[in-house]
């Protein structure tokens, strides 16, 4: 069985070092997983009259339903994102919302979940992890609990071509990412939660 991983970054600057952390992260993905970083720029503002019935009038767009059925025909997400404001980019808050609903169809409930933050400073995005994790908490989601991955001045991790610099990062997040892998796979064969 080959996993299919969706990767969401939250950042949607050309340069973003959250996107070639993500890179770095999907060439680390063990035999068997296959993964891509699914865009989250051109998903509208979410607002729910999209969602509900009473709204005749606001049909769910659709590029709500395509990224919930990319996430939902994912065996497991993984999340890449800087911190804005102490908080997760308002893009990934978006995609959070939108998958969130509706309610009779969660598009996150049950799926594995991996992530990564960083930051251009020392704190390696840690309040934006603890933030996403909170956002997340509803939805039954396995994450693995350690290690945590705060990656800080993320612009001396990565090298002109985006790859890792260090031998010690890249081991840090393999590591991490195969610990993710075995999450997925063993949730997929537990099946995942109803
Ligand atoms: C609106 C805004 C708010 C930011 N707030 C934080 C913050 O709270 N903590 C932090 O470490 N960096 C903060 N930064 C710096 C970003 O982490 C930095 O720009 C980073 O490169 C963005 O990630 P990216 O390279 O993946 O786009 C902020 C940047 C912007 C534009």
């Amino acid at each position: 069985m080959t996993h299919t991983i969706s990767v969401i970054v939250g950042s949607l600057r050309a340069g973003s070092f959250a996107r070639k952390i993500a890179r770095n992260a999907i060439a680390l993905m063990p035999d068997g997983f296959e993964a891509n970083i699914v865009p989250i720029g051109e998903l509208p503002l979410y607002n729910f009259d999209y969602d509900d019935p009473a709204s005749p009038g606001t049909p769910t767009p659709a590029e709500y339903t395509r990224f919930r059925e990319t996430i939902k025909a994912s065996t497991g997400v993984l999340f890449v994102t800087p911190e804005n404001n102490r908080t997760i980019p308002a893009c990934l808050k978006n995609a959070v919302d939108i998958g969130s609903k509706p309610n009779s169809d969660v598009a996150w409930r049950g799926l594995p979940a991996g992530i990564i933050s960083h930051s251009v400073g020392r704190m390696g995005g840690y309040s934006s992890q603890k933030n996403l994790r909170l956002a997340l908490s509803y939805f039954d989601m396995p994450l693995p609990g350690q290690p945590e991955v705060f990656l800080g001045q993320s612009p001396t991790l990565l090298d002109d071509s985006g790859a890792f610099v260090d031998e010690r990062t890249r081991e840090f997040v393999r590591d991490y990412v195969a610990r993710f892998a075995a999450l997925v796979a063993l949730t997929a064969e537990r099946g995942r939660a109803a």
